[in-house]
């Protein structure tokens, strides 16, 4: 089904088609003399405070989840990790901005053969993850703290298997729509490492936010799978609601769940 095809009850999904410049990132800089890209980050990287508990966790656990060397620091010439290393004989997974972790704990206990990678830069949502981690007792994830554009730089070509965005930010305001997740900046690697068939799954409660991915997914490669409004309506069998789909839900706002496949 196309984007035209769709009638959100909302009635706020709107069918402008926006001019490049609010959804293209302002300029990529060379730094130096390497080619790292520069890369704006919008968000927060450290609340007010983290707990005793989390500062443990942090010190004691973060290196353990380590996938490896993924920021440019560590791996200048971007060298591949290897996917088959960390994680023999499974499929691998993807969570891009996992907040507090508990979807990516739950699907990591609900999956045990499957791999998954969680990128977050926000610290103590970091934090948070261990501590349900620890509560778990699952092992089958790795952790970067940092950047969804940096891990994507070093996973090989069409190697993961799904991938989530739940509840990217909103960035509401028209000049900041650049930020969000779903522009090429972000969906040009995506698509690169993604298996042909990989599944894409994004929750928004931001009707503009629904807008723009449908409008942006698919000229990446992606094809959406909805058939009928159900299938936006209602979440995926194998859901766990996150921390901000409650914060949403309790504030009024609809959540939309949105599937794609890479073709
Ligand atoms: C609105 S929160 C949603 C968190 C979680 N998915 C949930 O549903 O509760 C969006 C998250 O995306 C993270 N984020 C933003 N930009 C990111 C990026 N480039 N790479 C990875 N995570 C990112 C933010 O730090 C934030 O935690």
């Amino acid at each position: 089904m196309g984007p035209h095809a769709i009638c959100f009850d909302e009635g706020a999904v709107c069918p402008l088609k926006l001019p490049r410049r609010y959804f293209e990132p302002k300029e990529t800089r060379l730094m130096g003399e390497s080619e790292r890209p520069r890369r704006d980050f919008y968000g927060r990287r450290k609340g007010k405070h983290l707990k005793a508990s989390q500062e443990r966790y942090l010190a004691e656990d973060l290196a353990a989840f380590s996938p490896g060397a993924v920021d440019w620091d560590v791996n200048p010439d971007r060298t591949p990790l290897n996917l088959e290393q960390i994680f023999p004989g499974s499929p691998v997974w993807l969570e891009i901005g996992f907040g507090g972790g508990e979807h990516l704990v739950h699907q990591a206990s609900e999956n045990p053969g499957v791999g998954i990678i969680g990128c977050e830069p926000y610290i103590n949502g970091v934090a948070m993850l261990l501590g349900k981690i620890r509560r778990a007792g699952v092992e089958n994830l790795k952790v970067h703290a940092g950047d969804a554009r940096d891990m994507f730089d070093v996973l090989p070509e069409a190697s993961i298997d799904k991938a989530f965005l739940l509840y990217p930010d909103p960035w509401p305001k028209l000049r900041h729509h650049r930020r969000r997740f779903v522009t090429p900046e972000h969906l040009e690697p995506l698509a690169r490492v993604l298996k042909p068939g990989a599944e894409f799954r994004v929750a928004t409660d931001i009707p503009d936010y629904v807008r723009q991915t449908l409008e942006q997914v698919p000229q990446f490669g992606f094809e959406w799978l909805a058939e009928g409004p159900d299938d936006w309506r209602v979440a995926w069998d194998d859901w766990i609601s996150t921390r901000y789909e409650q914060k949403a839900l309790r504030e009024g706002r609809v959540p939309h769940y949105l599937t794609f496949k890479r073709v």
